[in-house]
C-alpha cells in the first residue's frame, strides 16, 4: 500500500531566498522545456524559456491527480504570461504566480532561479 501525496510545497518569494540550490549545468535543461531536479525530498521543475529568454521553477507536482509530471508539461504563453501545461490533463499554471489558469485547483508553488556561470541555481527559503 503507498502513502498519499501530499502537497507541501510552498512556494519561494525572490527576497525569501536563504540557499541558492546550484541544479545542474545550462545544457541539461532543454530549450522551451523542463527538467526535473531534486532538492531536499522535494521534486522542483526547471523550464528553460528560451524564447522569453527566461528561467522559470515549479513544483513538479501536479495539484490535479498529485503526480510527478509538470516539468514534462509544454509551456507556452497566455495574457503575456508563462504558463506550463501539466502533460496529463492540460491543467495549466502560471509559472510567476502558480495560480491555475483555465479551472480552480490550487496554485502550485513557484521558485527564483539564477543562472551564473553556466549554471542554474534554485531559490528555496530552508
Ligand atoms: S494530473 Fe495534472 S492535470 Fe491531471
Amino acid at each position: 500500500m503507498s502513502l498519499p501525496v501530499l502537497n507541501t510545497y510552498e512556494s519561494v518569494a525572490a527576497n525569501e531566498v536563504k540557499v541558492w540550490f546550484k541544479a545542474a549545468p545550462i545544457s541539461k535543461f532543454p530549450k522551451n522545456g523542463g527538467a526535473c531536479i531534486k532538492y531536499k525530498d522535494k521534486q522542483i521543475a526547471v523550464f528553460n524559456f528560451t524564447r522569453e529568454g527566461t528561467w522559470y521553477a515549479c513544483q513538479n507536482l501536479c495539484p490535479h491527480k498529485m503526480e510527478m509530471v509538470l516539468s514534462r508539461g509544454m509551456i507556452g504563453e497566455e495574457n503575456m504570461e508563462a504558463k506550463v501545461a501539466c502533460p496529463l490533463h492540460k491543467n495549466t499554471f502560471s509559472l510567476k504566480t502558480g495560480e491555475n489558469l483555465n479551472g480552480s485547483l490550487d496554485a502550485i508553488a513557484t521558485y527564483p532561479v539564477k543562472i551564473e556561470s553556466d549554471f542554474v541555481y534554485v531559490g528555496f527559503s530552508e
